[in-house]
């Protein structure tokens, strides 16, 4: 699906890798868990920021399919942020019309967490502001390996022909199903990769790199993100509008 921003310039679809919390908290000489900590009020402001631009879709990558093998105590204090989130700030999403969905791999979550999520899930559905789109244990190969999974299940059965396997149907089977594409990428923290994020739905997406520390990140940086978006000259694989 070939993404579409609205005719304002505006993008429909950011989607933000929130990257350097780590060492934004080692320059501060404190521990990484600091960083985190910051990083979701960051996220609350982004979150807030998102809105007041008219954002339709922001998804945030939360915790990798590979942040598994961060050091135990880190992991478990990422679990724990992400639980606390859910506990306190749905409610006020919820009070501002926000729809909160979660993508990434469900199977072998804790149940505790599985069903918070699922439960702010189905409180939310009907919300028709912005859709906050929560990538947690989240990896862009997995996603796409239980694609193919459910696609051959289907073929099996004799439901779907191979034939019939286009790009329109593996889109619907990503856990970003029905959703548009990202028309934004942004990363924090000055690397340049996309870290098994959103492979498939980026085939289009412009992206910006920008140095800052994810814990610095405010409706300034986003503004000035959505700016350079807004001066890029978007062709998908075309050539520019001639004039006659
Ligand atoms: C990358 O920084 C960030 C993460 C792996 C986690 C992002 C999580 C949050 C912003 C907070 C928790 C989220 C929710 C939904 C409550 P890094 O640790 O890789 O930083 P570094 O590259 O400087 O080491």
């Amino acid at each position: 699906m070939i993404p579409s921003g609205p005719s304002n310039g505006m993008p429909r679809h950011v989607a933000i890798i929130m990257d350097g919390n780590g060492r934004w908290a080692s320059q501060r000489g404190k521990p990484r868990s600091w960083g985190h900590r910051q990083g979701v009020e960051a996220l609350r402001r982004t979150v807030r920021a998102a809105g007041d631009l008219g954002i339709e879709v922001l998804t945030l990558y939360s915790f990798s399919s590979e942040n598994w093998s961060r050091p135990e105590a880190e992991v478990r204090f990422l679990l724990e942020l992400l639980r606390r989130f859910i506990r306190t700030d749905v409610a006020d999403l919820h009070k501002n019309n926000v729809r909160i969905m979660m993508i990434g791999g469900r199977e072998g979550l804790d149940p505790g967490i599985l069903s918070m999520m699922e439960e702010a899930e189905s409180l939310t559905r009907d919300n028709t502001a912005m859709k906050l789109v929560i990538a947690f244990n989240y990896g862009s190969r997995q996603e796409l390996t239980r694609a193919v999974q459910a696609i051959a299940r289907k073929v099996a059965e004799g439901k779907i022909q191979p034939v019939d396997i286009t790009p329109t149907v593996i889109s619907n089977h990503l856990d970003t199903g029905g959703l548009p594409d990202p028309d934004l990428l942004i990363r924090t923290g000055g690397e340049q990769r996309l870290s098994n994020y959103l492979l498939w739905q980026c085939a289009y997406t412009e992206f910006v790199f920008i140095p800052e520390y994810w814990p610095d990140f405010d409706a300034a940086l986003l503004s000035r993100s959505i700016q350079e978006y807004r001066e890029r000259d978007r062709r998908y694989g075309g050539i520019k509008a001639q004039t006659a």
